[in-house]
């Protein structure tokens, strides 16, 4: 559905994720025809640009990044006649009255932040002083919304004083992902799932988010927050808020993330002895394929873990007595991120010990290769007696849905959409990021009060071997990272 023509300005338009994603983003969004010409994006940042300098620039962020039948057809160049640019100082003064004039009145009005954190505070007051916000304006703020409690109830804050909450849209952009919402629609719009969807039928939950590649070229912000704030605090925590929250009775922003919310408060602290914490080695004789932590970090003395693994409880009537097991790690074996619902043994088995023992799993795969299986128990087919094994029904969407030949769309894409459609429904509240800052700070705090040192685990590997023994402690076993 085409929305109203918008102005969009992205703070940070030459930085690595305004190429790398939101304008190629907004560039697929043009193909679809759900914006139009008449619609503005101003890329706003400190280098000296023109109009045509910044738009060659993007022009080939989107051919490396996001290739695409339109960049044949002629549609890039229309999608660059929607850009301008403004050189401009976040902390000083340069710039701002130029983009003043860049704006039109009467339209929504949408302010990327792609920038970090720490000039949030002065970008707000700057649009508030040059009368560049209006009742339909909106704010949008990337990860990491903080690094703990505190400086998050800081942002929130300072960002209320300008904003009210309606008018800021905090990303994760694991809540645009295609098999993320899908998620929500397998379990509240089928009557097979949600009965057995507690801790009577499932055993346990596991949640991983592998990544085959490391952190170069962002080792100053990662070696400072570590996979629990880059990763668990926010993506993780957002898959583990879906997967097992109370259906809200209708699919609308505060419905939604009040049920989040409530997940979150319900966690239990974790116990130190249900924590790994890694950081990857080098392979020898490998190490510019299987490099280590500290030499992609450029500090060789770092603590900082790129892989952790937890058992994590939430105290309510649906899950007591049934474990969720997070993991998520950098350099492992492969790029694979996967939910899986285990659920219990049938309580009785007709056909006798032999057979072996067989339980369901429901497993949603975010990426790659998005899809959703179950594995059902069948008898073995042929004439050798009653022999089980178990079969995925298998859902892969590009097979089921997608067009030919083309990638799902990037989770950004929906995002900004909404951004502009004015739907805060896949986007986090500031309650829910504070929430989840109170949950992760006392794990920090006791790593770092103990002096923890992470497990090393080779660069390639599925994780550290002690992440194996957590499990195997609860004679469970990781479904493989593939
Ligand atoms: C980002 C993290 O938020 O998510 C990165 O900062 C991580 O460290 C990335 O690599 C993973 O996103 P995706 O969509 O590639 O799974």
């Amino acid at each position: 559905i085409p929305v109203d023509p918008f102005d969009l300005v992205i703070f940070g338009a030459t930085g690595d994720l305004a190429q790398r994603k939101i304008l190629p983003a907004l560039f697929r969004r043009f193909c679809a025809g759900q914006f139009c010409k008449a619609s503005r994006i101003i890329g706003a940042a400190r280098t000296m640009h023109d109009r045509d300098t910044y738009r060659a620039m993007v022009a080939s962020a989107i051919r490396e990044h996001a290739p695409h039948r339109g960049c044949e057809d002629g549609t890039l160049e229309q999608f660059l006649d929607t850009l301008d640019y403004v050189q401009l100082e976040a902390t000083g003064e340069t710039g701002w009255k130029a983009l003043a004039e860049h704006l039109t009145p009467g339209r929504v009005r949408a302010f990327y932040f792609s920038v970090g954190p720490g000039l949030f505070g002065e970008l707000a007051q700057r649009l508030h002083d040059y009368g560049l916000t209006t009742q339909e304006t909106r704010i949008v703020v990337e990860k990491p919304f903080g690094r703990d409690l505190h400086s998050a109830q800081e942002l929130n804050a300072m960002l209320a004083s300008h904003f009210r909450e309606s008018q800021i849209y905090r990303i994760d952009h694991y809540l645009g992902k295609e098999t993320v919402q899908n998620l929500m629609v397998v379990r509240f719009a089928n009557m097979l799932f949600e009965p057995l969807w507690n801790s009577q039928y499932v055993d346990h939950i596991q949640i991983t988010v592998a990544e085959s590649a490391g952190i170069a070229g962002r080792a100053e912000y990662y070696d400072r927050a570590g996979a629990m704030r880059d990763m668990v605090q926010n993506h993780l925590m957002q898959l583990l808020c879906l997967t097992a929250m109370e259906p809200p009775a209708r699919f609308e922003p505060d419905a939604l993330r009040d049920e989040k919310l409530k997940v979150i408060r319900a966690l239990d602290p974790v116990l130190p002895h249900h924590i790994v914490r890694g950081q990857f080695q080098a392979v020898a004789g490998q190490e510019a394929a299987h490099p280590s932590y500290r030499d992609e970090a450029g500090n060789p003395r770092s603590t900082t873990e790129s892989y952790i693994a937890l058992r994590v409880h939430i105290s309510n009537w649906r899950w007591a007595g049934t474990p969720f097991y997070l993991r998520t790690g950098k350099r492992l074996v492969a790029r694979s991120s996967v939910i899986s619902v285990m659920f219990k043994d049938a309580p009785h088995s007709i056909f006798g010990q032999e057979c072996g023992r067989h339980a369901n799993v429901l497993t949603i795969r975010l990426q790659p290769n998005e899809g959703i299986t179950f594995q059902v128990t069948i008898k073995e087919p042929g004439p050798g007696g009653m022999r089980l094994i178990d079969v995925p029904l298998d859902m892969t969407f590009a097979e089921a849905l997608g067009p030919e030949g083309e990638d799902p769309p990037d989770a950004y894409e929906r995002l900004i959409m909404d951004v502009i459609r004015g739907n805060q429904t896949l986007f986090m509240r500031g309650d829910e990021v504070e929430a989840a800052w109170a949950w992760t700070d006392p794990i920090i705090a006791d790593w770092e009060q103990r002096g923890e040192v992470p497990k090393p685990y080779e660069s390639g590997s599925p994780g550290p071997g002690d992440a194996e023994l957590l499990m195997k402690r609860d004679q469970r076993y990781w479904r493989g990272i593939k």
